[in-house]
């Protein structure tokens, strides 16, 4: 069976050929037009029918959801906001959808009812427009770094390491949860486990990154991450993929000058391949934005934000001097903070970081040069002995998208860093071995790619940019 989509009959020249779609009901009105979709593109093609051509049982069964192969005529549209519709001869009901019961009527859903129906939000224009968007910057991502000479390298999915240290991560065992196996000093015996030891989903790829960045030179991983965070937040995932760029004799400066140009890069591909798709999300999001009071409102439409990141340079602050503008700022001097900024050595939370990108600087921000203390224990130690060179990037209305660092490569101060933070060294052998062995300077930095997703499409929940979202108490689907 093969059938032509909707995205090449649209842009197809009608002659009055006969043509064959299939695709999903969006509306039927009058018993006369059907608008389908097929998934392919945002537009629908409208296909006009004569009713009294049809058994009336057969039109019974044509409602919004259900699945048709039509047959028709190509002609020009008579109809405006469109070039061509068809003329409809046959119709074949793949599957009807009764209107009782399917949940995704052509009216206005709330975000939150549509996460109850995730294996079908996909069918509104909204999540269809978000999914391909999705779709090409994953392309993009692939594109960008093969270009750029990177290698794509698959990291391990179950780790025996934590690599941030946060201790947020979910377990992978195959003991007997009721009867575990225990040792000498009762503890759960973890050597009878599968893999004979303490095993998690991976928190990041960067320490197997950073091994293979130390032979094939410049590689990245794109793929699931997971944390165990019980944060019920609009940013975070449990299930997250993330892009991790890893480059052997790159700098901080290098990273940083990598970060930069690769989210603009990306968001570039999209405006260039998504115009339809962003052009119906930034509708989306104006539409959305009137029912906010004023001061909530963006100054900018969607694809004007996402030139703007793309045409202009990202600001480079130093930790310290971003703790100087925080400190001195309205918000923290009136005491709107609710984590007020008093001292060098705080970590910084998302209020903010947002001050520094939507209120100070008003445009995206790379902060680096941290406290060493609030960073995690692979980041290279500056000379004063207080800060690392990390790096994160700041985006308008999202956050942290980027974290990354310039990674110790000095055995001995890499080691003092472990024990400092009680990090065995036999838990890490291989990792330490990667500075023995042609050590040399490097760098990488993460990248959450559902949040490079939801600034790309401006909608305002990361559950809302991913197909099956995992966050506390829910993993349905
Ligand atoms: O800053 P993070 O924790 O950095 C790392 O994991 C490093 N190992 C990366 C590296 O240098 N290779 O995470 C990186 C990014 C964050 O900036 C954020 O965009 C995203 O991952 N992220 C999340 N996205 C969604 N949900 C969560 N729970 C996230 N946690 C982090
Ligand atoms: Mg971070």
């Amino acid at each position: 069976m093969k059938s032509i989509s909707i995205k090449e009959i649209l842009s197809t020249e009608p002659k009055h050929q006969e043509v064959t779609i299939n695709g999903w009901v969006k509306t039927f009105r009058s018993n006369r037009f059907i608008a389908l979709n097929d998934g392919s593109t945002i537009h629908n093609i409208q296909c006009v029918v004569d009713f009294e051509q049809f058994d009336e049982e057969l039109l019974k069964q044509i409602a919004t959801g259900a699945a048709l192969k039509i047959t028709g005529t190509l002609v020009e549209s008579q109809g405006r906001g469109q070039s061509v519709e068809i003329q409809t001869n046959d119709i074949f009901v793949h599957g009807s959808a009764d209107p009782e019961t399917y949940p995704i009527q052509p009216k206005k859903h709330s975000m939150e009812f549509l996460r109850e129906k995730a294996h079908l939000r996909i069918r509104t224009n909204t999540f269809s427009a978000v999914m391909r968007v999705r779709s090409a910057l994953a392309f993009a991502v692939h594109k960008y770094f093969t270009d750029n000479g990177f290698y794509y390298f698959h990291a391990p999915i179950i780790t025996g390491s934590d690599a941030e240290g946060a201790g947020e991560m979910f377990r992978v065992t195959t003991l007997d949860e009721k009867n575990p196996p225990l040792d000498e000093n009762g503890e759960v015996n973890h050597k009878e486990d599968f893999f004979g030891k303490e095993t998690n989903l991976t928190v990041s790829g960067q320490l197997e990154a950073e091994a293979y960045a130390m032979a094939l030179g410049k590689v990245y991983t794109f793929g699931p991450t997971f944390r165990a965070e019980n944060s019920n937040t609009s940013r975070h995932l449990a299930e997250f993929w993330m892009i991790e760029p890893e480059m052997a004799f790159h700098d901080l400066d290098a990273n940083m000058d990598l970060a930069e140009d690769f989210i603009k890069g990306v968001l570039s591909y999209v405006l260039e391949n998504c115009a339809d798709d962003l052009a119906f999300l930034e509708k989306r999001l104006l539409d959305e934005e009137k029912t906010k009071p004023q001061a909530e409102r963006s100054d900018m439409a969607l694809i004007e934000k996402l030139k703007f990141i793309v045409d202009n340079n990202f600001k480079r602050v130093t930790y310290t001097e971003a703790i100087e503008i925080l400190r001195n700022s309205k918000p923290n001097k009136k005491k709107k903070f609710k984590y007020p900024i008093n001292e060098w050595g705080a970590d910084l939370q998302s209020e903010h970081e947002r001050f520094l990108v939507e209120k100070h600087f008003k445009c995206p921000v790379i902060l680096f040069d941290y406290p060493a203390k609030i960073k995690a224990f692979y980041m290279r130690l500056n000379e004063d002995g207080e800060t690392v060179r990390a790096m994160d990037i700041l985006f308008p209305g999202i956050g942290e998208i980027v974290g990354g660092s310039q990674r110790e490569e000095r055995l001995d101060v890499l080691k003092e860093k472990m024990a400092a933070l009680n990090i065995p060294e036999e838990e890490l052998w291989w990792y330490l071995d990667l500075r023995k062995f042609g050590t040399a300077v490097h760098s990488g930095f993460g990248l959450g790619f559902e949040r490079l997703v939801l600034f790309a499409t401006g909608m305002g929940n990361i559950r809302d940019v991913i197909p099956f979202p995992r966050t506390p108490q829910n993993a349905e689907f």
